[in-house]
Order: structure tokens, then sequence, then C-alpha cells
């Protein structure tokens, strides 16, 4: 995600915004900036990677930076490579007003080509600079800035948290947020707005959260709310955050992977965003342009990357109608595949450095296939690599154990099932439209059930942390989640959980069942049901103690070995995403329980560059 820091105050700008930018790097960046009013200009300082270099440049700057207010900026990339020209501030073109923004604008193409023909020109490839010019274009037909910042935001559809400076009102800053988080900070003469409070927590606790469709002015003596709509003055009560700097920056949260597990409902919406109209039905994977239909797919990852595989295979043949193959990269790279010409590998990966996964990439890069690379990192290797990129957009992820990237690779894998099933018939229109329509919804319910399963876990967590063993029990699409579950169990708690395909239960490992052999099964409403049931009473008539993720009907009868945990309801084709934090939270739980250390699990790397 990218970081925002904004100031107006007594101070001199510029390192009250370095300041603020040095405690946004965890949110990760590969590029950062300045704005500064000064005087007759707005001056911008931008850099490509770290905050080292933009203090170079401002060291070298002719004049001393000291302006009292200004706006700056660590640019995760989303739009466009990551370079200086890239890098936040952005200026319009009569350098009046500088932006900087988190978020994705995903009408910005529209809104470009409009202001391309009214002759305003553009240096970047960012949606942002986009947004900038039309506040420029809105601001000869408005009586002011706020008008004008308002009238521009309601062309934009999507996601954004912005800070906007502007030359003939110096002292101020204007900010706005939409499906992306802003804060504003209240001192003694002096004011700040920030992504999150880490940036200004040594000059202030006192907050004001902005909601969101609001839109603040903030000036080094006052500020004031209003609604972006309307532009009605709206009230606001500040509040005294008691935090301290790490717990600030998990927002918060205990740790990073808790604060992860809840973003994934803003994980899902950012990864659709700009992707699909669910109002028009449509879809649309830009970065595929020019990719013929693939006769068969092979995807190849490690770890959680490749239980993303795993779960999107059923999908990308029942929806995509397309052969689809899952292999371990580190087994793939070293078994001479057979790749055909009209053969699409894709690779997965959160990092895009994964040494496995890239010899994967160097191995299919030697044959005739095309390559997709799926990834989370802008200009990493597999980014920089592979033929084809789409990016999942899920922001740095910082805990060790992978949670909202792999939200984010399934909900990006369900696109391409959608993609190619519409494409090639299997998924006609109004069938699309229906799927859209629950994807579109997808998030709102994991956000409404998050809190609950937090709640519902812990006596359940508790279990699997006492539990010498633990098999986790799926099929179809539920047994790749079962791999995931067991993966996270052992990585975070170091308690011994197995994965496996519930129908072969019978076919040996049902012989270890006994009292204390804990087993999780996942049996959601998705028509594999009946046939788990009966899996889970044979281990029940063995004594094994069984957790139930399900939602049975009430005609269903299990004996007293069998705990239920209900599984919030949503769509049909879409429970692998209730599942999926149902299963991270259990982890999650179970190690906190155990006192591990949850984001730095012992032995492990956030991404493993070696063999
Ligand atoms: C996930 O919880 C693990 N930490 C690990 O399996 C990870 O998914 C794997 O190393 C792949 O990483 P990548 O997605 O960055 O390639």
């Amino acid at each position: 995600m990218c970081g925002i820091i904004a100031y107006a105050g007594h101070r001199p700008a510029a390192p009250v915004l370095m300041e603020g930018l040095r405690r946004l790097e965890y949110r990760g960046y590969d590029s950062a900036g300045i704005a500064l009013a000064q005087m007759k200009n707005i001056n911008c300082f931008k850099a490509p990677g770290k905050l080292a270099a933009l203090e170079d440049k401002l060291s070298a700057a002719p004049m001393p930076p000291l302006a009292g207010s200004g706006i700056g900026h660590t640019r995760w990339a989303t739009h466009g490579v990551p370079n200086e020209t890239n890098a936040h501030p952005h200026l319009s073109n009569n350098r009046r007003f500088a932006l900087v923004h988190n978020g994705i604008i995903e009408n910005y193409r529209e809104l470009k080509e409009r202001l391309t023909g009214l002759g305003y020109a553009f240096y970047s490839d960012t949606d942002t600079e986009v947004l900038v010019n039309l506040i420029e274009e809105e601001r000869k037909n408005a009586p002011d800035n706020l008008t004008a910042f308002c009238n521009a935001l309601l062309q934009a559809e999507g996601a954004f948290a912005l800070a906007l400076l502007c030359l003939d009102e110096p002292e101020a800053i204007y900010a706005a947020r939409q499906n992306a988080p802003l804060v504003v900070g209240l001192g003694q003469g002096e004011n700040f707005i920030a992504s999150d409070l880490t940036a200004f927590l040594a000059y202030t606790r006192t907050v004001i959260f902005l909601e969101e469709g609001e839109i603040a002015r903030i000036s080094p003596r006052d500020c004031a709310l209003a609604d972006l709509r309307t532009l009605a003055p709206k009230d606001y009560a500040a509040q005294h955050i008691e935090w301290d700097v790490q717990s600030a920056q998990k927002g918060g949260y205990k740790h990073f992977m808790l604060k992860e597990i809840f973003e994934q409902p803003a994980v899902l919406r950012g990864a659709l965003a700009g992707r699909i109209n669910p109002d028009a039905g449509t879809l649309r994977l830009p970065e595929l342009e020019g990719l013929s239909r693939p006769v068969r797919l092979r995807i190849v990852a490690c770890g959680t990357s490749y239980n993303a595989g795993l779960w999107a295979a059923p999908l990308l043949e029942q929806w995509g109608g397309i052969p689809c193959a899952v292999e371990i990269a580190s087994e793939f790279r070293y078994r001479k595949p057979i790749l055909g010409r009209d053969e699409l590998v894709i690779l997965i990966s959160q990092s895009g450095e994964t040494a496995d996964t890239l010899a994967a990439l160097k191995v299919a890069a030697g044959n005739p296939c095309p390559t997709l690379g799926l990834c989370n990192v802008m200009g990493s290797s597999l980014a920089r690599g592979a033929e084809l990129v789409i990016y999942t957009q899920a922001g740095p992820e910082i805990s060790v154990a992978s949670t909202k990237a792999l939200c984010s690779q399934m909900a990006l894998l369900t696109l391409l099932a959608l993609h190619w099933g519409s494409e090639g018939g299997l998924v006609p229109p109004e069938r699309l439209k229906g799927l859209l329509a629950d994807f579109a919804g997808l998030a709102d319910i994991l956000e409404k059930s998050l809190p609950s399963i937090a709640m519902e876990v812990k006596p359940l967590a508790e279990r699997a942390a006492n539990a010498r063993n633990i098999f986790f029990l799926g099929r179809g699409q539920n047994f790749a989640l079962a791999q995931e579950g067991a993966l996270k169990l052992k990585e975070l708690s170091y308690v011994h959980a197995e994965a496996y395909a519930a129908g072969e239960m019978k076919h040996g490992p049902i012989a270890l069942i006994a009292p204390d052999f804990l087993t999780i099964a996942l049996a959601p409403p998705d028509g594999h049901e009946a046939k788990i049931f009966s899996n889970i009473q044979e281990v029940a008539a063995r004594g094994g103690p069984i957790i139930m993720l399900g939602r049975p009907d009430k005609n269903a009868r299990f004996g007293r070995e069998v705990a239920l945990w209900s599984i919030p309801s949503c769509p049909e084709g879409f429970t692998g995403f209730v599942l999926l934090p149902m299963l991270q939270l259990l982890s999650y739980e179970a190690a906190s329980y155990l006192g591990k250390d949850v984001d730095q699990p012992r032995n492990l790397a956030k991404s493993v560059t070696v063999e």
C-alpha cells in the first residue's frame, strides 16, 4: 500500500514529511517524494528506491526547503513501473496543484482520454497524474479549490485516499477518502494528514479517522470536514490514541498477521478493482491482451502459492474449460517437463523472488510456451522475467505467514477462469453477470463475518493447539484449502498437521484415528457434503474427535465426537473465500495460545530466495 503524509504548521515541512515517510516505510515502497509550497512555486522532490535517495535530492536542492506545508508519499506501484516519473507527488500541467494518492482510479483511462483531448499532457503512467489534472480542469469553473477537488473526485471511480496542495492556498492541505484509510492529526499550531497515524504519532496523539466519503481541509490553525458529495460541513469527534508506534503500524492489531487477515475484504476489492463491472456484467484483464487462448495450463508455485493453484485448478477447468495441471516448483524445475507451444505456464508468487519458482520460470522460458506471472510485488524478478504479469494488488504482506496474498491469488485465478470461460462460451453472459455480482458482494460478506469468526475460533484453536497430530480433510477445492490449513497450523504453532483428500482415508490413513488424533473436516454446502459427511462418520465411529467446518441441514446427525463450526453463508462457488479466514484464524489463535512468535515463526523467511 502507498503511504501518505501531509503537514501544515509552524515547523519547516520537509523534515516533518521525511520523518513521516520513514515511519511509513514498513508498508513497503519502491519510490518516494515530497512537494512543498514555497512562495511562488510548488516544488517537487522525487526519487526511485529508498528514502536515502530522496534525502540526497533534498540536500542538493538550491533553496532551503523552509515551507510550512507540504505533502509526501511512499509509492507501492500499481500503475506504472517504479521510477522517478511515476513517483508521487504529481503536479498538474499548470503546476498549481500537487497530489499524492493511495488506491486505484478504475476509470482513469477514460478520464485521461478526455483531458488529452482538452490539451493536457501526461508524463507518467499513473492514474494519479490524471486526477490532479482533472482538478486543474475543474478549477476553471469552480468558485474555490474545495469545490474543484470535489467535482473532480465525483468523476473518479475506485479507491482513493488523497492529499492535495494548492499553490494559491499554500498553508492549506485538502484530503479525501473513499475505500482507503486516511487519518487527521491535530496538533498545537500544526495539523497532519496521513495513511496511518504512525506517520505523525511523534507530534500528536489527537486524531480524527476520516469516514468514507469525507473530505478535510487543514491549515496550521484549523481543521474542517465536509461531505464529499454535498460539501455540507461535518462535525467530528477527535480521539486520543494511546498506541505506541509498533502497534500503530499494526493498526491496533496485536500482530501483522491478524491485521492482514482482516485486510482481506479490502484486498478482494483491490483485486477486482478496475477488472470487473458487476452492473454491466463485464470483466476485463488487459494484461492478457495478445495472448491466444491456451490449450492447457500449467500452474507452478511453492507453499501457499502452490495451494492457490491447487484451489483454482477445478475452476479453470469447469468454468474456464481449459485442462489445468498444478506442480510444485522445486519438483518442476528438475523434471525436464514437456511444454507445448499452446500451453500457458502460470507462475504464482507473492514475493516474486522465490528461488524455486524463478528456476521454474527459467525452465518454462526455455520452451516455446508463454509464461504468466501472478505476483504481488511490482518490479520483482518474476514480474520482470515472465512474458506476461498480473498483479494481485494486495499491498505489502509483512507477516511471514501468507494470508491476504492467498486471498488475492484466489481472486485473480477466479477472474482468469471466468475470463476464459466467457471467451470460450462456457460461461454465457447472464451467468457471468450473476457470478460477477456474487463476487463483488463477497467483500461485504467477509467484512461482516470476520468478527464472529474471530470470536468463535478461540476454543477450537485451543483444541488444535493441544493436539499432537491433526488431519485436515477436504474434497475438491476444499482439499486444497485443507492443505493450506495444515500448512498454516504447522508453520505457526509447530503442531504436526497433514492434509488428506477425504476419500483417501479408507485407503490407509484411517488406521491412525484414535481419541487423541484430531480431525478438522472442511464440509461446506458445495455438493461434496454428502460424501464428506460419511467420511466424518467413519472417523467418529472409530472414536476420532472432529471439528467440522460446515453448514449441515437440520436432519444431519453427528455423534458427540463432532464439534460443528458453522460457515457463514455466501454465494455458491465462493465458499473458499470464507473458509480461508476460518483456517487462518484457527492457526493464528492456536499459535497465540501456545505463545509462539506469530509474525516471525522459527526457521522461516518471508521470501525463500535460496534453494
Ligand atoms: C506461506 O505461509 C509460507 N510462508 C510459504 O509457504 C510461502 O507461501 C512460499 O514460500 C511461497 O512464497 P511466494 O508466494 O512469495 O513465492
